[in-house]
């Protein structure tokens, strides 16, 4: 007994040391010495085709927290597998203070090595951000509060939901009716479908939003505010995503058996890599500890596949 008990005494050694070791080589490269959630490597289950439009969609972002770093390594790491180009970042940037020293603890600390592979964050503004945000270099907003882009066959649309007024709302028409873009996304901060506990689908954003979407067929709508993964039943033709764990989770939150949930995800951070290759939008949904929770393909509702 004793001779199984050294034994065991020395295979539990050897796997403590082991992991050691893996932790230690799994640091964010920060300075600061803290680790990564996991050691996995990220599978990447996306085309990854030449040519195709590549990008991150994820929100809730600015606590400045280790376990904000630690999907941010994540992030990292993925893109070692799957370049994508930029972000989507659906609000809440900055949580509490927004001085010069938070900007840089609760974004440029925490993106930092995503910055110096020249990927591009396209924010939208969620309730815990000034709109001074909105002249912040890295955040791309160009000074707008709401503003429109272009990649490859995709318009993206960043709205400011705290104050959808007539003018907003009227730009936001007036853009999309002239729009020719194969690809009509939307982003912004409230979501108008969610199955939160705590915030849930913002009625009156959707009362206001919805029929644009409709008339001018905008295809997927992104949002954060509800701190989990949500993938909606497809509404009215429309694809509609709440991504707002980035920064911050709401463990549980997701109503059961909710009649909106395709999919759900409560239980731990996440964020979504997004690949549009000619009609078809390839997503996928990776955790902290480098799981995938949900991937999928969406075929363009405008279009004949
Ligand atoms: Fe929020």
């Amino acid at each position: 007994m004793k001779r199984i008990h050294a034994y065991l005494l020395i295979v539990a050694l050897l796997i403590f040391s082991s992991q050691s070791v893996n932790v230690a080589q799994n640091g964010n490269g920060n300075g600061k010495g803290k680790v990564s959630a996991s050691t996995t490597p990220v599978k990447i289950n996306l085309p990854v085709k030449e040519g195709a439009v590549r990008f991150v969609i994820i929100g809730d972002t600015g606590t400045g927290s280790k376990k904000q770093h630690e999907l941010a390594d994540i992030l990292l790491k993925a893109r070692q597998a799957f370049p994508y180009d930029f972000v989507l970042l659906l609000g809440d940037n900055l949580y509490g203070g927004e001085s010069p020293a938070d900007y840089k603890s609760k974004f440029e600390d925490v993106y930092r090595p995503i910055l110096d592979q020249k990927v591009k964050f396209y924010a939208t503004l969620g309730n815990h951000d000034e709109p001074a945000q909105r002249f912040y270099q890295f955040f791309n907003m160009d000074g707008k509060e709401y503003y429109r882009f272009t990649k490859g066959n995709i318009a993206f649309y960043s709205l400011n939901s705290n104050y959808l007024d007539q003018k907003q709302l009227k730009w936001l028409e007036d853009e999309l009716a002239k729009d020719t873009s194969e690809w009509k996304i939307a982003f912004h901060h409230h979501p108008p479908y969610s199955s939160g506990g705590k915030h849930g689908s913002d009625a009156a954003l959707r009362k206001v939003v919805e029929p644009i979407f409709v008339k001018y067929g905008v295809n997927a709508d992104f949002a954060g505010h509800d701190h989990f993964y949500e993938r909606i039943k497809p509404q009215k033709g429309i694809y509609y995503f709440v991504s707002g764990a980035g920064g911050k989770l709401r463990s549980g939150d997701v109503k059961d058996n909710s009649p909106l949930t395709d999919k759900a995800f409560d239980r731990d951070m996440s964020f979504m890599l997004a690949e549009v290759v000619d009609n078809q939008l390839y997503f996928q949904v990776i955790s902290r500890t480098g799981e995938t929770v949900d991937a999928g393909v969406l075929a363009n509702q405008r279009k004949k596949n």
